[in-house]
């Protein structure tokens, strides 16, 4: 099993067939359930790996320390892709001590009905290994109310935080492997699992801020050595809702009448000036992605037809999962929608930002009978260019 230092290893492993993570959101690289194994006079388990993976975790462990039983489980989440094998490895090793906090065990009681054998842990406790120390940082909403973050010397064992789909193919520390994949989908990964919870991840943060750290250990994805500045710097940005003045155009479309005036925003935003423009079909591209891109962008512009006297479902479904992520930084809204002959879905849209999303309106919302006439298409080219001119 790989050494990240002469005494922790990583026994994690990865996850390739799943589809969805949390049944819901997609996985095309897979995802990785990292576990990491500290071997002292004690030895300490950081954090389980989903059960399905219990044969093969087992058999990391084992890799690195044999017949040697494990005496403490560090559960710094509970959420199951992470505590999902507490209960077999307390079978596999009995005497095994769990340690957590206070949120910690009222989750295990009623996930796993274990009460017994457990170490409570306080903001700040440490707890010996024997020549090393493990310490002990409580994170309450970074995202899970338990959630919790263990120092061993400079390696942070980080729990969900800093990590990223993305399976681990061969390289387990970040110099190790060309992390270009990772990058987005740590976006990804943040602005879907954590957005909501900016606030705690910046209480996290100053929390760690005068640790020097050589190591973060996250539970997905690679071990950050190379690149930690680069990631707390993603997780600090993000959760400061800060963005690019980008924008993002998606739509909803049942015969491409919608989709033309999309373009004729876009191209009219180009015009203006706006460089980064990303557009998505929202029956097309999951909403996962599209809401990546609304933390990465300060623009947004929404568009879709009336269905059912209503708003296009598929839209309905993606403003839903915007409203929920609750995003406190500048953020400027445009619309537009059409209609055959009744319109509401302009009407909804502009209800959901002044109900939910509350980001800054800009230009006229632009709704369409029917199909592209000239006078639309002059309506789409203000709109267009009136974002461009608040992104500049
Ligand atoms: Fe990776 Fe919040 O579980």
């Amino acid at each position: 099993m790989t050494p990240i230092s002469n005494n922790v290893f990583y026994v994690g492993v990865n996850d390739r067939n799943k589809s969805l993570f949390e049944g819901l959101w997609p996985l095309p690289n897979g995802v990785s359930y990292s576990s990491y194994l500290v071997v002292d006079g004690r030895v300490c388990l950081i954090d389980t790996v989903e059960v399905d993976f219990f044969t093969q975790y087992i058999e990391n462990i084992r890799e690195v320390i044999g017949d040697r039983p494990v005496d403490y489980l560090v559960i710094n989440h509970m959420e199951p892709d992470h505590s999902g094998s507490l209960a077999l490895v307390k079978k596999y090793y009995p005497e095994i001590k769990i340690v957590g906090n206070k949120k910690t065990f009222s989750m295990i009681q009623g996930f796993y009905g274990i009460g017994d054998d457990i170490t409570v842990v306080n903001n700040g406790d440490t707890l010996s290994l024997g020549s090393s120390e493990l310490s002990f940082v409580l994170t309450p909403m970074v995202h899970w109310p338990e959630t919790m973050v263990t120092l061993l010397g400079d390696i942070l064992f980080s729990g969900d935080a800093f990590g990223c789909f993305g399976a681990l193919n061969g390289g387990i520390i970040d110099e190790e492997i060309n992390c270009d994949t990772f990058w987005l989908e740590m976006v990804r990964y943040y602005s879907n699992i954590v957005g909501k919870y900016g606030t705690p991840v910046q209480n996290a943060l100053k929390k760690l801020a005068g640790v020097k750290l050589s190591y973060i250990c996250s539970t997905h994805g690679p071990v950050w050595h190379k690149y930690i500045d680069k990631v707390i710097g993603i997780y600090d940005s993000l959760s400061k809702y800060e963005a690019q003045p980008g924008l993002v155009i998606c739509y909803g479309t049942m015969y491409g009448n919608t989709e033309r005036m999309a373009e004729q925003i876009a191209r009219a935003a180009s015009q203006a000036g706006v460089k980064d423009i990303v557009m998505y079909n929202v029956s097309k591209t999951h909403h996962s992605y599209i809401l990546r891109d609304i933390f990465r962008y300060q623009g947004l512009i929404v568009g879709a037809p009336t269905y059912n006297a209503g708003l296009y479902h598929e839209m309905e479904v993606l403003l839903s999962e915007i409203a929920n992520k609750d995003i406190k930084g500048k953020r400027l809204f445009g619309c537009f929608g059409s209609h055959a002959w009744a319109s509401k879905a302009v009407g909804k849209i502009v209800e959901w930002n002044d109900t939910r999303l509350h980001f800054e309106m800009v230009g006229e919302p632009v709704d369409m009978k029917q199909a592209l006439t000239p006078e639309v298409k002059a309506q789409c080219e203000a709109l267009g260019k009136a974002m461009a001119e608040k992104l500049a």
